[in-house]
Parts: structure tokens; C-alpha cells; sequence
């Protein structure tokens, strides 16, 4: 018998890396997308069988996390045996612009999930995506899973109360839920508006001549960033574990966004230099041209400055630690941008 899972944000960055991880295990794997008036389901296309196809193990249904009765008729209907819940606004400059929304999908998302687990069938794994945004204004360095929280976005604040509602259901009925602290990971396939995968396509353009100029916010934030098909084999191990718990997932290496767009240009031969500071710092090419401006607008009201983890529990008992480094990263994702645009030509 294959086992089955259930993934809620199976559109997403993680959720097309972590349905192929499952596939390759023999799982029947079941995702939710949700209806949208053009198809966004591109990072899984490939992976997608028809309808009519006779044994499935890739299987689609419409759904969404804000909707309590269409989560609890999926897990009713498809009975997995473990659900991972990747469905989030996951942005965080937006999750000030929709706080509401962020706040129903991001925390109440989880706590729908978990509900339905208890009424239906309270042996069903449940994995929740939590965030090192949860460390925000950090209360001490490096980050692990006994660091005390102090989200600084909607988006965080509705990541500390999903984590803690996972504990709380864990506690409460012996539920096998576990959230993962995943600090950043990036990928080809993320999202356009995350700053690495915008200043990867960017410099790429620029670099062809076919953009001018990349505007940016801060850039003298750091991040502890690592690769997103590293990250979702510690999501499945997580759930084979013999007892449920929380975990960091990191790397434990920290670069500033400014230090990443030195690395990115370096890998594709763009000479850039960087003159001025706050909001006047430009980076110039080497015939003076400005191709990188910083711009107000890109400035969250209120900022994660240093983020950098320590996942030795997750190295020691799970034997989960990642393979590829920041350099394997940009190499991946700076391969997918030059292809893509040597096909648009
Ligand atoms: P992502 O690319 O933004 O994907 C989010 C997924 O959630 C998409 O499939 C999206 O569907 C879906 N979704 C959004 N709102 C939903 C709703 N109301 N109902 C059902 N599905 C909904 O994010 P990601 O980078 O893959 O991250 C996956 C999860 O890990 C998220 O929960 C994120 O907050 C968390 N996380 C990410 C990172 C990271 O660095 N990537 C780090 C820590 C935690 P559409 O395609 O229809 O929008
Ligand atoms: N997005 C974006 N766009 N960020 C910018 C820009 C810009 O133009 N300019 C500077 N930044 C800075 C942000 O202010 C932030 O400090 C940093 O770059 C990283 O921003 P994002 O790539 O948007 O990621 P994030 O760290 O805010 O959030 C991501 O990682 C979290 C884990 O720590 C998201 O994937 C979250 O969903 C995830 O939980």
C-alpha cells in the first residue's frame, strides 16, 4: 500500500519540491490548489497526471485554508496520512498591506487543519511550516528552537500563532503535529518578488542588456539562506521521526542581501561598484551606468535585521543537514534565469 499525504500550498516554492520528494518515495500524493482566473500551477505542471489517467499518484483538488468546510471535506474525503500545511501568504511586505487575510490563511489556516485532524482522524501527521521570522527583533544569536520569539510582521505574528496552536493541539489530544523553523531557502522556482530570486533575474537582464536598473529596499539585512530541496527532505523527515517535535532548519551561514547581489554579479561576470549610502547608495556597471537604486517603497515598516540559525538538533537526531551551500544556490539559480532567457530569444 503507497502512503498518501496531503499538501496544503502545493503550488507553491516548497510544495512542487516536496510533491516530487514524495513521488520519488512512492507516496500517492494529494494537493490543494485553489481557484485563480489564470492557472498558476506552472511550478507543477509537469508532474500533473489528467483526470482520466488510471492509477494516480499525483491528485488535485480545489480547496483553500480560510475555507473550514473545504479543509475538513479533504482530509475527510482523502483520509492521508500525513499533511504538510505550506499554504500561506507568505510574503511579508504584504502581509502589512493584507494583515487581515495573512492572519485567517496564515493562522487560522493551521488551526482549521488541525481541528479537522482531531474530528476525523487524530493519527494523521500534521507538519506546519513555521518561520525564522517568528525570531524577528532576535532575542539572541544564533537562533534555535529555545530562542524566544518576537514576530515584527502580520505575517510573523501569525506564524508564532500557528506554531503555537500545533504545540497546543499536540499537547491537548496526542496529535502527531510538528512544526519545522525553516529559515530562508530560496530555489529556481521562488517566488519573483523574494528579493534573492529578484536580484538574480534582474542582474541576469541587466547583464544581457535587457533591463536597466533593479530597485531594491534594504539591503544591509542579513539572512541565513539555504536551498529549498534541502529543506523539504527535513519536512518529510520530521514526520518519520518516532515522536513529534519542533525543529530548526537552517544552515548556519548569514550574508547580507548586499553581499548576496556581490555574489550573484561575480558569478555571472557583471563588474559592479557601489557608491553612496542610505537611500543615495547606488551600484554603478563598469561603463557608470546605475543598475541598482534603493528605494523607499521597498522598506517594511518594520524590519528582521539579523537572522542566522543552529539546527545541531535537527543534525544530531534527525541526520538532516544541507547539502548544497549559498554558492550551489545562485549556480542553481542563475542557471534557470540564463536558460529561461536564452529561450525567450
Ligand atoms: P509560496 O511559494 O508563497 O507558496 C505558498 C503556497 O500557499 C502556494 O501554493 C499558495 O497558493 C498557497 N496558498 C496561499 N494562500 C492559500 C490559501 N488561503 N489556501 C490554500 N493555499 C494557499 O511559499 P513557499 O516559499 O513555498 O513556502 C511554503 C510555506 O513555508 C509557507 O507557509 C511559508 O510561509 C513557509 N516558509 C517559507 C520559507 C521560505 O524561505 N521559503 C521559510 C519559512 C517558512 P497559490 O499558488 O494559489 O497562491
Ligand atoms: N522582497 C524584497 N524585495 N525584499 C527586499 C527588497 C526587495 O526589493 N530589498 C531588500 N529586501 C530585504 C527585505 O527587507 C528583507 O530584509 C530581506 O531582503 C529578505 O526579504 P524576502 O526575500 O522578502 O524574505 P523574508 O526574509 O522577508 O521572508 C522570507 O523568509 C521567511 C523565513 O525567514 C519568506 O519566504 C517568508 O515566507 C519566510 O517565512
Amino acid at each position: 500500500m503507497n502512503k498518501s499525504a496531503l499538501i496544503f500550498g502545493v503550488t507553491g516554492q516548497d510544495g512542487s519540491y516536496l510533491s516530487r520528494l514524495l513521488l520519488k518515495k512512492g507516496y500517492v500524493v494529494h494537493g490543494v490548489i485553489r481557484r485563480s482566473s489564470s492557472i498558476n500551477t506552472k511550478r507543477i505542471d509537469d508532474i500533473y497526471q489528467e483526470p482520466f489517467t488510471k492509477k494516480k499518484y499525483f491528485i488535485l483538488h480545489y480547496g483553500d485554508v480560510t475555507d473550514g468546510s473545504s479543509v475538513f471535506d479533504l482530509i475527510k474525503k482523502i483520509k492521508p496520512k500525513e499533511i504538510y500545511n505550506l499554504a500561506a501568504q507568505s510574503h511579508v511586505a504584504v502581509s502589512f498591506q493584507v494583515p487581515e487575510y495573512t492572519s485567517n490563511a496564515d493562522a487560522l489556516g493551521s488551526l482549521r487543519i488541525l481541528d479537522s485532524i482531531v474530528k476525523i482522524n487524530p493519527k494523521i501527521k500534521y507538519y506546519q511550516a513555521g518561520s525564522s521570522e517568528m525570531y524577528g527583533k532576535v532575542q539572541s544569536f544564533p537562533q534555535t528552537e529555545k530562542t524566544p520569539f518576537y514576530p515584527r510582521s502580520p505575517y510573523a505574528v501569525s506564524k508564532v500563532y500557528a506554531h503555537w496552536i500545533t504545540i497546543n493541539y499536540r499537547e491537548s489530544y496526542n496529535l502527531f503535529a510538528c512544526n519545522g523553523i525553516l529559515f530562508n531557502h530560496e530555489s529556481p522556482l521562488r517566488g519573483e518578488t523574494f528579493v534573492t530570486k529578484k536580484i538574480v533575474k534582474a542582474l541576469c537582464k541587466i547583464k544581457q542588456k535587457k533591463q536597466r536598473r533593479l530597485y531594491l529596499g534594504n539591503i544591509y539585512s542579513k539572512r541565513d539562506w539555504g536551498h529549498a530541496e534541502d529543506y523539504v527532505v527535513a519536512m518529510w523527515k520530521i514526520l518519520q521521526y518516532k515522536k513529534p517535535d519542533d525543529w530548526v532548519i537552517c544552515t548556519g551561514k548569514q550574508y547580507s542581501v548586499k553581499e548576496f547581489i556581490n555574489l550573484v554579479a561575480k558569478k555571472i561576470n557583471l563588474d559592479i561598484s557601489w557608491k553612496g549610502k542610505g537611500l543615495k547608495e547606488k551600484a554603478f556597471s563598469k561603463d557608470n551606468k546605475i543598475i541598482i537604486e534603493i528605494k523607499k517603497r521597498y522598506f517594511r515598516p518594520s524590519e528582521v535585521d539579523n537572522l542566522k540559525g543552529n539546527s545541531s538538533k535537527a543534525k544530531k537526531i534527525l541526520k538532516w543537514k544541507p547539502v548544497k551551500d549559498l554558492n550551489n544556490l545562485i549556480q542553481d539559480m542563475v542557471t534557470y534565469e540564463l536558460k529561461k532567457l536564452s529561450n525567450e530569444k
